[in-house]
């Protein structure tokens, strides 16, 4: 029987980083068994340990300490009414490989998910989301490990507190270890078909009543045209979040910018293109040495080989510098950085 855990001293993140930034970690923490993780803390006593699950949202600058990883990654359907069907994964099940399995029993939730790299047990924490959908409106709970309290809990959703790549997760980093998710999946849904590029690559294919594997099909086109494959160029996805301000603040941009992209979020707020912006102080393409935006879309930072992680941030800031001189908004970056504040 493979232990419950293990532990690896000075261990290389290289691989285990979507952007490829070398980086060590003092001592690594993988766990096998989610049931194990009080036993597996136990070892690690200095304070919090970075929980790394692809690795595919983050930025190392400099090293890491303690680092914890599950690779727990096992999924099951727990229940199913013929319509409604719950399944569950463990934290350490690979993102797209979850998504493709519920694609096989033609379950309907996920579609748009598809290709998002990293784990599930990541998915809750940043609320990922692509092409109209966030996971958040498909999870029903959030198993995890709470380090105040010592024991495994369970989160409903109104306690996840999901937002725009937001979740209770991101805004207390430090508090709870995902262990699983329990997402609430369906026989017979409406596909969410709102973001334009998807209606018109199914209806290309002469596609009218998409069945969920089609939907994820057309997305996984749409990303392959756009975005670039961490495996061939290392990157984070967006660096940067689209921008959120106040309807006012949109209003005045329109009037000074033809052409610029705003998003209804409720009645007094507005999303901004952060890509838009950034495209049009010119970086698209643009490199620093190793450190770059990628050619085909402006909020991917990519690494063209051997760029650090402080050159990334210094690129970074020089982008959000210009964005905010010539529109007056503050970008942040989605990603989280090891090693440096924003
Ligand atoms: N645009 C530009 N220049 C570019 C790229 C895009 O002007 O180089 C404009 C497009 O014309 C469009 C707008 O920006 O009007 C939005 O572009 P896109 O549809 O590609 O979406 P996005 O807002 O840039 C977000 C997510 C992506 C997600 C896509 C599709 C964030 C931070 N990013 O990008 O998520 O795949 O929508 O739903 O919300 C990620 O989080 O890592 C990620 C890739």
């Amino acid at each position: 029987m493979s232990p419950a855990f293990r532990v690896l001293e000075r261990a290389d993140l290289t691989s285990r980083n979507s952007f490829g930034i070398r980086a060590t970690a003092r001592r690594l923490v993988d766990v096998a068994d989610a049931d194990a993780m009080p036993e597996a803390l136990a070892v690690l006593d200095d304070g919090p340990p970075l929980v790394l699950g692809g690795g595919s949202n983050l930025l190392f600058v400099g090293d890491a300490g303690d680092v914890l990883t599950v690779s727990d990654a096992r999924r099951a359907v727990l229940s199913d009414d013929g319509e409604r069907v719950v399944v569950r994964a463990a934290a350490g099940a690979d993102w797209h490989g979850f998504v493709l399995w519920t694609l096989a029993q033609d379950l309907g939730g996920l579609e748009n998910l598809a290709l998002i790299p990293g784990t599930v047990g990541a998915a809750p924490i940043q609320n990922i989301g692509a092409y109209g959908v966030e996971v958040g409106e498909h999870v029903i709970a959030v198993d995890a490990f709470d380090r105040h309290t010592r024991d495994v809990v369970r989160l409903d959703t109104a306690a996840c507190r999901f937002g725009y790549r937001d979740s209770v997760f991101k805004q207390h980093p430090d508090r709870w270890i995902v262990t699983g998710v329990e997402f609430a999946l369906h026989r017979f849904a409406e596909p969410t078909l709102d973001y334009a590029g998807l209606r018109d690559v199914l209806a290309a294919r002469g596609i009218t009543a998409p069945r969920p594997i089609d939907v994820a099909e057309a997305v996984i086109d749409i990303r392959r045209s756009k975005l670039p494959d961490p495996a061939v160029i290392g990157n984070a996805g967006s660096f940067f979040k689209n921008p959120i301000v106040p309807a006012a603040q949109a209003a005045a941009l329109v009037a000074a910018h033809a052409g610029i992209p705003v998003f209804a979020v409720d009645d007094g707020l507005r999303k901004l293109s952060a890509a838009w912006l950034i495209d049009r102080c010119g970086w698209k393409g643009h490199r620093d040495g190793d450190a770059g935006v990628a050619p085909g879309h402006a909020l991917v930072l990519v690494n063209h080989g051997h760029a650090q992680g402080a050159e990334l941030l210094a690129l970074a800031r020089r982008i959000a510098a210009s964005v905010q001189m010539r529109f007056g908004v503050a970008l942040e970056p989605e990603p989280r950085i090891v090693g440096a504040t924003w």
